[in-house]
C-alpha cells in the first residue's frame, strides 16, 4: 500500500515537473516571435539610431559589426533574446543608450531577427525582459 502511495506521489511529481518545464520551455527565434508590422516600425528606428554604424541593412560598417551572419551567431547562439535586449539597453547606441525604450528595443530586435533570416509570426515580440529571456537564440534550421 505504502509503495503504491509512494509511486503515485512520484508519478504526480513527475507529471508536475514535466508541466512546469513545458511552461518554462524556452520558445525559439525560429518560432515566428515578431510580426511584420513590428519589423517595419523597428526598421524606421534602426535607420535613425543604428544604421550610421551598423549599415543600412545591419550589414556592418567600418567599426561596427554586422548584426547577422556567422560572427553574430557565434556571439549569440545559446543566449536569449532577453540577453540581446539587455545588451542593447546597456550599450547601444554607444553615445546614448537611454534613447530607446523597451518597446522600441523589441521593435528593433524584430529587424535584427529578420535580417538573420528568422520568420515573422502573428504576435508582436514582447518588450519585457523576463519574457524575452524565454526566447532562445539558435541557428536557423
Ligand atoms: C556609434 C556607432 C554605433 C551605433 C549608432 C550603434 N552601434 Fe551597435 N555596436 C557598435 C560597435 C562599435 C559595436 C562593437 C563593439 C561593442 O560591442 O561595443 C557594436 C555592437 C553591437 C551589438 C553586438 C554585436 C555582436 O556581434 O555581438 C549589437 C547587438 C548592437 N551593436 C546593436 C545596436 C543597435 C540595435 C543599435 C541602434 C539602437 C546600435 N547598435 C547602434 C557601434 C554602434
Amino acid at each position: 500500500m505504502k509503495l503504491r502511495v509512494l509511486s503515485a506521489a512520484i508519478l504526480v511529481l513527475t507529471v508536475a515537473g514535466v508541466c512546469i518545464s513545458a511552461l518554462q520551455t524556452t520558445r525559439s527565434v525560429r518560432d515566428g516571435v515578431f510580426t511584420e508590422d513590428q519589423r517595419k516600425r523597428g526598421a524606421e528606428l534602426v535607420a535613425q539610431r543604428c544604421a550610421a554604424c551598423h549599415g543600412a541593412d545591419l550589414n556592418g560598417g567600418e567599426e561596427a559589426p554586422a548584426l547577422y551572419g556567422a560572427n553574430f551567431m557565434a556571439n549569440w547562439n545559446g543566449l536569449t533574446v532577453g540577453d540581446l535586449a539587455e545588451r542593447i539597453r546597456i550599450s547601444m547606441p554607444p553615445t546614448d543608450p537611454d534613447i530607446n525604450n523597451a518597446q522600441q528595443r523589441a521593435d528593433m530586435i524584430s529587424v535584427i531577427l529578420s535580417v538573420n533570416g528568422y520568420p515573422s509570426g502573428t504576435k508582436d515580440l514582447e518588450s519585457r525582459t523576463e519574457l524575452l529571456k524565454q526566447i532562445k537564440i539558435e541557428p536557423r534550421q
